[in-house]
């Protein structure tokens, strides 16, 4: 019954490329622009990279090693790995709830984007003011329909992905979207720096106001590391399972970072030299930034030239959509993966069946924006809530879960076996990532979720 899975990713750079999609996403784009614009910019980015390096990369290389040990499904790695403790089986669920979770919120502003794709497309945002592009947004993201409308069909696009399958599907659509991606991206950081202003976007980025960092700074550029590596909740440990022997799971592990941080770093290349050339806009407008401060902004640069406002935006949006499509694909194989493997049902059906159900509640998120605005569970709108159970509750858990079954609980032999490849790489970084994975990352997760959960906050209160 455990037989091992026949499927696997084609080549080592299709692996690398599918598990980058995963990771550079709206995370990049949207949240870490706004997360660096709120908290005042580079200090953030310094912080954000440390945890990067202390956490993010360590307990991906972490999922790795669970993945492709199984090299089936999630529930079968855990299982294998744990020499038969039947306890750790139950982790193979995670990927299934924190899959529907995350991929109902995910695709309601993956919706928006696609929307706003469109409406780029159109040349929708010529001729507006500041005070229009911000009704808009709110009158789109409040309609009852419409933004649902857009989120089925991102949902749809990434049901088709994940039904042709890993190669022909995830692994094809990551060698087309990937580099695409970085072409966008490498064209709109090119223009953004020829904006006049650039220089003060710039400073923003590199120039670190430590003056500014509070604790709040800190366990945001925590979380940040966590939702932009997709870890924690057992993605790349699915896509780790279609990994094959050859890939070196520290040093692809880091490639994969350092392209998602490189990503995070152009975006704000992208976003903020194009902010401070707009008199009067701050870097720190929150998540409202990509929706209604950029449209404006590039109507407003490039006012005398209609044409490059619009190869601009449309340029942008573009890029978002296709940021959003490779992490939401990687979503859905969570949960796929899962009924796929463990319960027999064929990839097409699971694949509609699941998408299905995140429409449903996708919708409900989505109408969190306008008429259920008011409907709360545990005092949050739907939309907050599914936002607040992955990135606040099951990442941290997952992550803290996933490093003490590393760290502590499965023979060091096995996993040194599988990060050196069976003996065959040298990997120098073991013993210290071994060490992250015992002790720092734990720490940092502990500390994060103290946090999350207001203890500081009762101590600090006690203490004065
Ligand atoms: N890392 C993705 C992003 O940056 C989000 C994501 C979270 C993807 C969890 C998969 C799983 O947008």
């Amino acid at each position: 019954m455990n037989t091992k899975s026949t499927v696997s990713f084609a080549s080592k750079v299709g692996a690398i490329l599918a598990v980058a999609g995963s990771a550079v996403g709206l995370g990049n784009v949207w949240r870490f622009p706004t997360e660096a614009g709120e908290h005042g910019g580079a200090a953030f980015i310094l912080i954000y990279v440390l945890f990067m390096l202390l956490l993010g990369v360590p307990v991906m290389v972490t999922e790795f090693v669970i993945g492709r040990h199984g090299h089936k499904d999630v529930t079968h790695s855990f299982l294998s790995m744990s020499g038969g403790r039947r306890g750790w089986k139950w982790m193979g669920l995670l990927p299934v709830v924190a899959g529907f979770l995350v991929l109902s919120y995910y695709s309601v502003v993956a919706g928006w984007t696609l929307y706003y794709a469109f409406e780029a497309g159109l040349n929708g945002f010529a001729g507006k003011d500041a005070a229009t592009y911000a009704a808009d947004f709110v009158s789109f993201s409040s309609h009852p329909l419409w933004p649902s409308v857009w989120m089925a069909v991102t949902v749809s696009l990434t049901c088709g992905v994940v039904a042709l399958g890993v190669r022909r599907g995830i692994e094809r659509g990551a060698k087309i979207m990937m580099p695409l991606l970085f072409l966008l991206i490498l064209v709109l950081v090119g223009c953004s720096l020829s904006l006049p202003g650039a220089e003060r976007g710039l400073r923003f980025l590199l120039q670190p106001d430590f003056s500014r960092v509070t604790g709040s700074t800190v366990l945001s550029a925590m979380g940040q590391a966590f939702f932009s590596l997709s870890v924690g909740i057992c993605c790349l440990c699915t896509y780790a399972c279609y990994f094959r022997r050859d890939v070196d799971l520290m040093k692809d592990g880091l490639k994969v970072a350092s392209i998602d941080t490189l990503v995070a770093l152009l975006s704000g290349l992208i976003i903020f030299p194009a902010v401070y050339s707009v008199p009067g806009l701050q870097p720190d407008a929150g998540p409202s930034l990509v929706f209604i401060t950029l449209p404006n902004v590039f109507q407003q640069v490039f006012s005398g030239v209609p044409l490059l406002a619009y190869v601009f935006s449309l340029l942008f949006y573009l890029l978002l959509v296709m940021a959003a499509l490779t992490s939401s694909i990687s979503m859905l194989e969570m949960a796929v993966a899962y009924f796929h493997e463990e319960w027999r049902v064929s990839r097409p059906l699971s694949a509609i069946g699941v998408s299905l159900v995140c429409l449903l509640l996708g919708t409900a998120c989505s109408l969190s924006f306008g008429v259920w605005a008011d409907v709360k569970v545990l005092g949050l709108n739907f939309f907050d809530l599914f936002d607040f159970l992955v990135a606040k509750l099951l990442m941290p858990i997952g992550s803290l879960l996933m490093c003490v079954f590393v760290g502590w609980v499965v023979d060091e032999q096995v996993v040194r076996q599988e990060i050196t490849n069976q003996g065959t790489l040298r990997s120098p970084l073991y013993r210290l990532w071994l060490f992250l994975v015992r002790y720092v990352a734990p720490l940092c997760i502990l500390l994060i979720f103290a946090n999350e959960l207001g203890l500081f906050r009762v101590l600090f209160a006690t203490v004065h």
